[in-house]
C-alpha cells in the first residue's frame, strides 16, 4: 500500500506537526507500506525526494510524479494539527478525491476543531461536566465586564478553533481580562471564556482499534507552570506525565465510560486524545476537549499511552491504518 503521510499546515501548529510526522515517519512499518511524506503549507504542497529535489501535488488527485513515475495514493496518514489537517478541510477534500485517511470525518473534524461546539455535543454525556463558559464572536470595549457579570474568576481565555495553547491565557483579575482577550482574538475570530476548575488534568487516547473502539491509560499531567502550556507541552522535564495516572478504580472506570460514550457522541474515527480535569473535592470529571489529531512527537503523550500498553508506536500505527484504509 501507498501511503502519504500529509504534514505542515497553516498555523502555528504547524512546526508540531513537523515534529509528530518525523515521529510517524520513522515508526510505520515501511515492510508493509510504502511511506511518501508531503508537506501542505500555504504557498504549496510537496514532497521532497531524499535528493532534496521537491514534486509538487498535482491536487486534482492527489498525485505526485517522480522521474516521470505517477504515484497515486491508496491512504493518507494525517500527521497535520489544526487547520487544514484537524478541521475537516483536507477531511472534506481527500473523501471528494476518493482517498481514504486515518482521522476523524469532515463534521466531526470541524465540529471538534471548535472547543465551544464540542462542548455543547458532549454536553449530554452522563456524569461529563461542562464548565461554565462564553463563546465570543468579537471583542469590543465592554466585553471583559459583560464576561466578568456571567463568569468567576480565574478563568481561561481560548482561541476556539487554536491547539497547543497557543494564544491562550489564565485569567487570575479582572485587571488582566482584556489583555488575554486580545492575545486570543490574534489567533482566532472565536474565542472561548471558561470557568477555571480546580483539580488534576488528565489525559486520555481512545482508538478505533481491530477490535472496536478502545481506551488508552489515561496520563495525568502535573507542571511546574500555571498550566499546560506550549513550553509545557513540549519542553523536556517542564512537566511530569504520569501514565497511568491516579485515579481510584471507580474513577478510571467511569471516565473510561464516559470519553467512550463522547467518542461516540461525536462521531469519532482513528486515535483521538481527550482532556479533562478531575475536580478536587467532588471528584466530578469536566471535559476540556478532543483532539482529532492528537501530538505524535517525542514529547507527546500518545506515544506514552502506548507504550504504557505495551505496545510499539510501529504495531499501533499498523492498526490504525489497517482500520482505516486497508
Ligand atoms: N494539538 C496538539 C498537537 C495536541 O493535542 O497534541
Ligand atoms: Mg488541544
Amino acid at each position: 500500500k501507498v501511503i502519504a503521510l500529509v504534514t505542515g499546515g497553516f498555523t502555528g501548529e504547524s512546526v508540531i506537526s513537523l515534529k509528530s510526522a518525523e515521529v510517524i515517519d520513522k515508526n510505520l512499518d515501511r515492510d508493509r507500506f510504502d511511506v511518501y511524506k508531503v508537506i501542505i503549507s500555504a504557498q504549496s504542497w510537496f514532497h521532497e525526494d531524499e535528493g532534496g529535489v521537491k514534486h509538487e501535488v498535482n491536487k486534482n488527485d492527489f498525485s505526485i510524479e517522480i522521474q516521470g513515475k505517477v504515484i497515486r495514493f491508496d491512504g493518507i496518514f494525517i500527521g497535520l494539527h489544526g487547520s487544514p489537517g484537524e478541521d475537516g478541510k483536507l477531511q472534506g477534500y481527500f473523501d471528494m478525491i476518493g482517498i481514504p485517511y486515518t482521522t476523524c470525518d469532515a463534521p466531526t473534524s470541524a465540529i471538534t476543531m471548535n472547543k465551544g461546539y464540542t462542548k455543547a455535543i458532549v454536553n449530554g454525556v452522563a456524569d461529563l461536566n461542562i464548565a461554565h463558559s462564553v463563546q465570543l464572536f468579537s471583542n469590543g470595549k465592554d466585553t471583559a465586564a459583560q464576561i466578568l457579570a456571567q463568569l468567576d474568576l480565574p478563568l481561561f481565555v481560548k482561541p476556539n478553533n487554536g491547539g497547543s495553547s497557543i494564544g491562550m491565557s489564565k485569567v487570575k483579575t479582572a485587571e488582566e481580562l482584556p489583555e488575554a482577550l486580545e492575545k486570543a482574538f490574534k489567533e482566532d475570530t472565536q474565542v472561548l471564556v471558561e470557568e477555571f476548575i480546580k483539580g488534576r488534568e488528565f489525559t486520555i487516547g481512545v482508538y478505533h482499534g481491530k477490535e472496536g473502539v478502545k481506551v488508552l491509560p489515561a496520563t495525568e499531567i502535573v507542571t511546574s507552570k500555571e498550566f499546560f502550556d506550549f513550553e509545557a507541552k513540549y519542553t523536556s522535564g517542564v512537566t511530569e506525565e504520569i501514565t497511568p495516572g491516579r485515579m481510584s478504580d471507580e474513577e478510571k472506570n467511569r471516565v473510561e465510560r464516559v470519553v467512550l460514550e463522547a467518542y461516540k457522541k461525536l462521531n469519532c474515527r482513528g486515535v483521538v486524545r481527550i482532556d479533562y480535569i478531575l475536580e478536587e473535592g467532588t471528584g466530578k470529571f469536566f471535559f476540556i476537549e478532543v483532539n482529532t489529531v492528537p501530538g505524535q512527537t517525542e514529547n507527546s503523550i500518545i506515544p506514552q499511552q502506548v507504550r504504557a500498553i505495551g505496545r510499539t508506536i510501529k504495531d499501533f500505527y499498523t492498526e490504525l491504518i489497517e482500520v482505516a484504509i486497508v
